[in-house]
Order: structure tokens, then C-alpha cells, then sequence
């Protein structure tokens, strides 16, 4: 592991891959992607999320990456850089630093939830509860002015103290000790899971393709759900690329996360389904409230014969949850604090301090939105679907739409080939595939698959 004096680096490559997967790896893996693919049928839904993973998902991924480290520790100019000085795009600098506010003040509701849930199971309080207490208790607690808010305040205070802490201390050090304690936690739960009676209809569930199920919604779901879990589009993996060494392989690294992420992804799914399957009657498409009212239900049932083991999967679990929030909202936060810290020259834990009260008042807006502010309508939407929607549906699209557009058809080739080659270094085989995409597929791809999402294919039909 070589060391650097510069402390806007990752130390080492595992730590940038490990905080790169951090990132993506999240409540996006362990709750939307049981929720996702239980919604969609189960195996032909993540026949295709796969499929997007590996044809937009990891070029999008690595493009970020080339811009972000090309910039140095600049994200905001890295774009003006890479375009060899116009000054015209670096307006596109602007996209984390806008998304880093959006993301993280309705993904920290979620991680608030997670972290209240966490604390629920490490005191006992799912014993004894029946079903409908399991639904009724979640549905009064997030509808509540001020308990979720509290919940929430301290994941984001987590985040805070995690970013405030720096590069190496605070980013690096934080993935290298929660990134594999996930892993611990979920091979854990994995082994539990399994064991239960009725497993094998959930493994069918997962891997068994039916696709008459496949329809327009379960393409576009499947593609939202790879940006998603990635968390392309938005900026987060150009922010943390600006801390990459100019040896690390950008190309590996971008399959390297995406496997990783993947594979959580599965293996949430290997721990979900079964448990829910091993529960006659209980069904997988129960929405997103799968992991808040079914599951705590399903923990309880299944070992209720075995106090210990019963409260042991739960705990496990939240936790899980918390931390695979953790190492994402760390990433939200970053995108937004950099901009603060090195361009408009905050102290590194003033800026945190600074995003992280802005997302706070945004957050509470967003969890009011289940109760008091419930009929507070922007687009017909509430708070939380109103972030949901920009971020999931808007910038992560159209984001990872134009950094394939600046990549592909703005930044010189060359300059493109050095930064994906090390400066001619590494062998690059999957170079001419990877152009082609960002140039051509990725823009069409996304181009249509957002028109028709956003309905316009109706307005002008
Ligand atoms: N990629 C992040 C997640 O999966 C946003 O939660």
C-alpha cells in the first residue's frame, strides 16, 4: 500500500474501490432492489436490471470516472478541463454540487427510518408484535412530526462527521471498515435465510425467469434501478474519482463496482425472499414496505420459537440497512461539502456543517410529506416523490445522458484514451466498445427511454 502526502487522495486502490462501491452499494441494494424485483416478476426483471448494469450502468460509471480524476481535486472544473479549457461547460460542474442537496434529503428519511428500526431491534421491541402492529406501528411512526425527523438528524449528523473527518480519515477509513462488515453481515443472513422452510420457492422466484411479466414499465424500472444502484448520473462517482491515483485502472475498477454492487443486490435477494417465502400466505411484491412491515413480521414468526435468533436476524439486518446507507449518504453529502470546501474555500468540516443543515430542513419537508404535510402538492407530488422524481427519474438520466455526450463527442480522444489508459500504460481491449456506447447507444438508449417515461411520447403523438 503506497502512501501519498496529499490528503485529497485515497491512500490506496482498494480504498478507492471500496469507497466507489460504498457509494453505490445501499438502501438501493438492500431495500428498492427486493422491492424492484418483487414488484416485477423476481428473475426476468433482474435478467434486464443486469443487462442495463453491464451496457449503460458501467459505461456511464467509467465515464464519470475519467472526468472526475481528470479534474484532479476539482470536480466542478473538471469539466471545463477535460474539454480542453471551454469554458462553456463547466455549468456541468454544477450537477453534483445541486444533486449531492437532492439526493441526500430524501435518502436520509429512508437511512432514518433504517437507523430507528436498528435501535428497535437492539431493544426488543419487535417481540411479541403481530402483523398488523407491524403495519399500523410503521405507518404512525413515519407519519409523525418528530420522531422520524430525530432518526433522520442523526444519520445525517453521522454523515457529517464521516465527511468532516476528510479523503483518507474520514471517506476511505469508513469504507474500508464498513464495506466488509456488510459483506460479514450479509453472508450472516444469507446462511439464516436459507435455512428456512420454503426457501427454494424464493431462489425460484429470484432465478427463475416468467417473461410474460416483461412489459415497457418493468424495462424502464429495470433501467431506473441500475442508475439507481450505481448511483450513475448524478456526480457522486465523478466527486470521489477526483481522489483516485493516476494508477488505478479505471475501466476495472467501474466492472470491479459494479460486481460488488451486483452482487449485494442478489444476495439482499437471496435474504428477502426466502424469508418471506418461508411464510405461507406472505407475498414478495408487498412494495416498500417490504423491509419495514413484512420482513420485521417474518423475522418474528419464523424464529419466534428461538427468541435469540429471531432477535439476532432482525438486529442484523437494520444494521446491515444503516450502514449500507451510511457508505452511500457519505457520497451525497461529499459531492455537495467539496464545492463548498475547495471552491469557495470553507474548512473542509464547515462546509459539511453547512450542506448537511440544508438537506436537514429539506429532509424534514420530506418526511412531513407521510404525515402533516401529506397534502402539500408540487406537480401533483409530495416532497419525498418530488425529490424521488428528480433525482431518480430526471438528473440521474439526463446526467449520465450529457457526461456520455461530453465524453463521447466534446472531450478530445485522445485526451479520453490517456485518461482511460493511464497515459498509454494499460492495455485498453475494451476501449471501441466502451466508445461506441458512451457515443452512440447510451445517449440514444436513455434519450428514449426518458421521453417515453416522462410521457412525452404521448404529448407529441
Ligand atoms: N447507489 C445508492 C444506493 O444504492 C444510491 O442506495
Amino acid at each position: 500500500m503506497k502512501s501519498t502526502s496529499n490528503k485529497n487522495v485515497f491512500v490506496s486502490k482498494v480504498g478507492a474501490i471500496l469507497a466507489a462501491a460504498g457509494s453505490a452499494v445501499g438502501l438501493g441494494n438492500v431495500w428498492r432492489f427486493p422491492t424492484e424485483a418483487g414488484e416485477h416478476g423476481g428473475a426476468a426483471f433482474i435478467l434486464i436490471y443486469v443487462l442495463f448494469m453491464l451496457l449503460l450502468g458501467v459505461p456511464i460509471m467509467v465515464t464519470e470516472f475519467a472526468i472526475g480524476r481528470h479534474g484532479g481535486s476539482d470536480v466542478s472544473g473538471a469539466f471545463e478541463k477535460m474539454s480542453g479549457g471551454k469554458k462553456g461547460w463547466r455549468w456541468m460542474g454544477m450537477i453534483p454540487v445541486v444533486s449531492g442537496f437532492l439526493v441526500l434529503s430524501y435518502y436520509a428519511v429512508v437511512a432514518g427510518w433504517t437507523l430507528y428500526y436498528a435501535f428497535e431491534a437492539l431493544m426488543n421491541g419487535f417481540a411479541g408484535k403481530t402483523a398488523m402492529e407491524f403495519q399500523t406501528d410503521f405507518v404512525a411512526f413515519s407519519s409523525d412530526s418528530l420522531h422520524p425527523v430525530f432518526w433522520t438528524a442523526i444519520i445525517i449528523a453521522l454523515t457529517c462527521g464521516i465527511v468532516a473527518l476528510g479523503v483518507q480519515k474520514g471517506i476511505e477509513r469508513g469504507s474500508k471498515i464498513m464495506m466488509p462488515l456488510l459483506f460479514v453481515f450479509i453472508v450472516v443472513l444469507v446462511g439464516c435465510s436459507l435455512s428456512l422452510p420454503n426457501a427454494h420457492q424464493g431462489l425460484q422466484f429470484l432465478f427463475y425467469p416468467d417473461f410474460s411479466k416483461v412489459n415497457g414499465s418493468v424495462i424502464l424500472s429495470a433501467m431506473g434501478q441500475a442508475f439507481f444502484s450505481l448511483s450513475v448520473g448524478l456526480g457522486c462517482l465523478c466527486t470521489y474519482a477526483c481522489y483516485f491515483r493516476k494508477d488505478v485502472d479505471l475501466m476495472k475498477d467501474g466492472l470491479s463496482v459494479a460486481g460488488i454492487d451486483t452482487l449485494v443486490a442478489l444476495l439482499s435477494g437471496l435474504i428477502v425472499f426466502p424469508a418471506v417465502y418461508s411464510i405461507p400466505g406472505l407475498r414478495p411484491d408487498a412494495g416498500p414496505s417490504l423491509v419495514f412491515v413484512t420482513l420485521p413480521n417474518v423475522f418474528q414468526q419464523v424464529f419466534g420459537g428461538i427468541p435469540v435468533l429471531a432477535y439476532s436476524f432482525s438486529l442484523i439486518f437494520y444494521l446491515l440497512l444503516v450502514m449500507a446507507a451510511l457508505t452511500s449518504s457519505i457520497s451525497m453529502l461529499e459531492m455537495s461539502a467539496a464545492y463548498f470546501h475547495k471552491n469557495l474555500r470553507l474548512p473542509r468540516p464547515l462546509a459539511a456543517v453547512v450542506v448537511s443543515v440544508v438537506c436537514m430542513l429539506f429532509a424534514t419537508f420530506c418526511s412531513w410529506s407521510f404525515g402533516d404535510w401529506a397534502d402539500v402538492r408540487i406537480f401533483g407530488m409530495g416532497f419525498f416523490d418530488l425529490f424521488d422524481f428528480l433525482v431518480a427519474k430526471l438528473i440521474m438520466p439526463v446526467g449520465g445522458m450529457l457526461m456520455c455526450f461530453f465524453l463521447g463527442w466534446v472531450v478530445d480522444k485522445r485526451v479520453l484514451r490517456a485518461e482511460l489508459t493511464n497515459g498509454g500504460t494499460l492495455r485498453s481491449p475494451l476501449y471501441p466498445v466502451f466508445r461506441f456506447i458512451i457515443r452512440y447507444f447510451a445517449p440514444v438508449c436513455i434519450l428514449l427511454i426518458l421521453v417515453n417515461e416522462l410521457g412525452l411520447f404521448a404529448f407529441l403523438m
